[in-house]
C-alpha cells in the first residue's frame, strides 16, 4: 500500500472499518484467489437480485470495506488540466481554420462505425459486483463506436490503438456530470491495450508540449516504461476490430471498490472464448477495418464478454498510475455482461453522421461507477470541452441518444 493510500484510508475510515479492511487485506494477501471465489455466481434457483442488495453492498458493516479514497489530487493538477484543455482546443481550432467540416474528435478521429448492440447484465452476480448498471439482470440497448486512436484519420495500416466505446441507453438515475445529470446513458470507453502511456497530469502537460514541438522522443527518453507502452500501442495493426480485446486502462469505482474493465471476443451461441486475433493486416484498402466490420456484420452476429477486475491490492494496483497493469493472477476478471452485436448494416450517411456527433466519455456514468485517478480527472474536463467545441463548430446539437434511433 502506498503512503498516500495508508494516510488517506486512516483519515477517512472509522477505526472499526479500518480494522476490518486491514483484516481483509491480510486475507487477500494470504489467499489472492479470494475475490474470484466471492464472485461465484448465485444459482438460477435463487432468483433475481433484490434491489436492496445494492444498498446492502454499500453498508459500512460489510466484511469488505476497502478505502475508496486512494485518489490524491496532485498540486498543480487543476492548472495542468486547464493547460491541456486549452492546448487541445487550440489544435482543434487550428486544424479547421479553412472551414473544413466536420470538425472531428481530437483523439480517435477515425470511426469505423457505430453499431447497435445489446448489453445483457448477467444474473447471479455477487453483491460486490451488483452495483450501478450491474445491479440487476437487464438488457440495455447500446451503441458501440469502433475507432483508430490517432487525432486525424489515417490509413488503417498505420500502427495505432483501436478504440471500442460503448454507450448504454435507458440507464435510470442521476449521472455525475453537472450539466448532464438527467442523461439516460452510461459509457464504457476502451482501447485494445491494458495500460495507458502517461502516469499523471504533469507528465501529460510535458508530453503535450514536447510532442507539439515535434520532440516526443525527449519525453520518452527519460521514461523507458512509458516508451515501451507507447511503442506497444502505436506499433500494432489489427486485421479486424471484432476479434480484439479492449481494456479501460484506467480505474473506476464499483460501489466501494475500484475496478478496471475489459471486453473480450467470444463465439455467439457457445460463448467460447475467441483468442484475440493477431493476424496481419490485409494488403491494400486504407479503410479495411470499416469494410471488414461491414462484411462480418452483414453475415452474422458478433459477441463479447464484458468483465470487471476488482482491485485487491492498492500497492501493486494503483489508482493514480494507469501505466501499471493490474495483473489478472491477483485480480481476475469476472464476467458481468454479454455483448451481442446483431447482424446489421451500419454505414448509411445518416448513421455515419449520428456516429460523428456522438459524445462518448468515461464521465457519462452513475456515481457508483465514477471514473477514478488523475488521468480520468483530466478526461472529465477535456472530453466535454472538445465535444462542445466540435458540436458548436459543426452546428450540430449535443444530445444523448435514446437507443431507439433508426437510419435508412
Ligand atoms: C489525459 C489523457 C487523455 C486525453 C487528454 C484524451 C483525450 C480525448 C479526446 C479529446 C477525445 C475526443 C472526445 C470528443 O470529442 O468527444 C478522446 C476520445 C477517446 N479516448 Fe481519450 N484521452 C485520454 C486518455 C484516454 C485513455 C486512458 C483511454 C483509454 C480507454 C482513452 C480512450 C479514448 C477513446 C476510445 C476515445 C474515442 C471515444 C469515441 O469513440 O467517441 N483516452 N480522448
Amino acid at each position: 500500500m502506498t503512503p498516500v493510500a495508508v494516510a488517506g484510508a486512516a483519515r477517512l475510515m472509522p477505526a472499526v472499518a479500518g480494522a476490518v479492511f486491514a483484516a481483509h487485506m491480510a486475507e487477500l494477501e494470504a489467499a489472492p484467489q479470494t475475490a474470484a471465489q466471492e464472485a461465484t455466481p448465485r444459482t438460477a434457483a435463487q432468483g433475481a437480485v433484490p434491489a436492496a442488495a445494492q444498498e446492502a453492498a454499500l453498508s459500512p458493516g460489510q466484511a469488505i470495506v476497502p478505502p475508496i479514497d486512494q485518489e490524491s489530487v496532485a498540486a498543480g493538477e487543476a492548472d495542468a488540466t486547464r493547460t491541456i484543455t486549452a492546448k487541445i482546443e487550440q489544435i482543434v481550432n487550428a486544424a479547421h481554420t479553412g472551414g473544413e467540416r466536420p470538425v472531428r474528435r481530437d483523439a480517435h478521429a477515425k470511426g469505423h462505425g457505430c453499431v447497435k448492440a445489446e448489453f445483457s447484465v448477467v444474473p447471479d452476480l455477487s453483491s460486490e459486483l451488483r452495483q450501478g448498471v450491474f445491479a440487476e439482470p437487464y438488457v440495455f440497448s447500446a451503441w458501440i463506436r469502433f475507432s483508430n486512436g490517432n487525432g486525424t484519420p489515417h490509413d488503417d495500416h498505420t500502427g495505432d490503438g483501436r478504440g471500442m466505446a460503448i454507450k448504454l441507453t435507458c440507464v435510470a438515475g442521476p449521472k455525475i456530470l453537472d450539466d448532464e445529470m438527467d442523461a439516460t446513458t452510461q459509457d464504457f470507453v476502451m482501447i485494445n491495450y491494458p495500460v495507458f502511456f502517461v502516469r499523471n497530469a504533469a507528465d501529460y502537460v510535458t508530453f503535450t508540449e514536447l510532442s507539439g514541438a515535434g520532440k516526443a522522443g525527449e519525453f520518452f527518453k527519460s521514461r523507458p516504461h512509458e516508451a515501451d507502452i507507447s511503442n506497444a500501442i502505436t506499433s500494432r495493426t489489427v486485421d479486424q476490430v471484432l476479434e480484439q480485446r479492449y481494456f479501460s486502462m484506467t480505474p473506476y469505482l464499483l460501489g466501494r471498490r475500484y475496478m478496471k474493465f475489459s471486453a473480450a471476443p467470444v463465439a455467439c451461441g457457445s460463448g467460447a472464448a475467441i483468442k484475440p486475433s493477431t493476424a496481419p493486416a490485409p494488403v491494400g484498402d486504407p479503410d479495411y477495418l470499416r469494410n471488414r466490420l461491414k462484411a462480418v456484420l452483414g453475415e452474422k452476429d458478433a459477441c463479447f464478454d464484458f468483465a470487471v477486475q476488482l482491485q485487491t491490492d492498492s500497492a501493486t494496483m494503483p489508482v493514480e498510475d494507469p501505466t501499471i497493469e493490474w495483473h489478472e493472477g491477483k485480480a481476475p476478471f469476472v464476467k458481468v455482461a454479454s455483448i451481442r452485436i446483431p447482424r446489421q448494416q451500419f454505414d448509411s450517411a445518416a448513421q455515419q453522421m449520428f456516429c460523428e456527433n456522438l459524445s462518448l466519455t468515461p464521465w457519462h456514468a452513475l456515481a457508483t461507477q465514477r471514473p477514478a485517478g488523475g488521468i480520468n480527472r483530466i478526461r472529465k474536463i477535456v472530453y466535454q470541452a472538445v465535444s462542445k467545441l466540435r458540436h458548436e463548430l459543426n452546428g450540430a446539437p449535443r444530445a444523448e441518444p435514446t437507443g431507439n434511433e433508426t437510419f435508412e
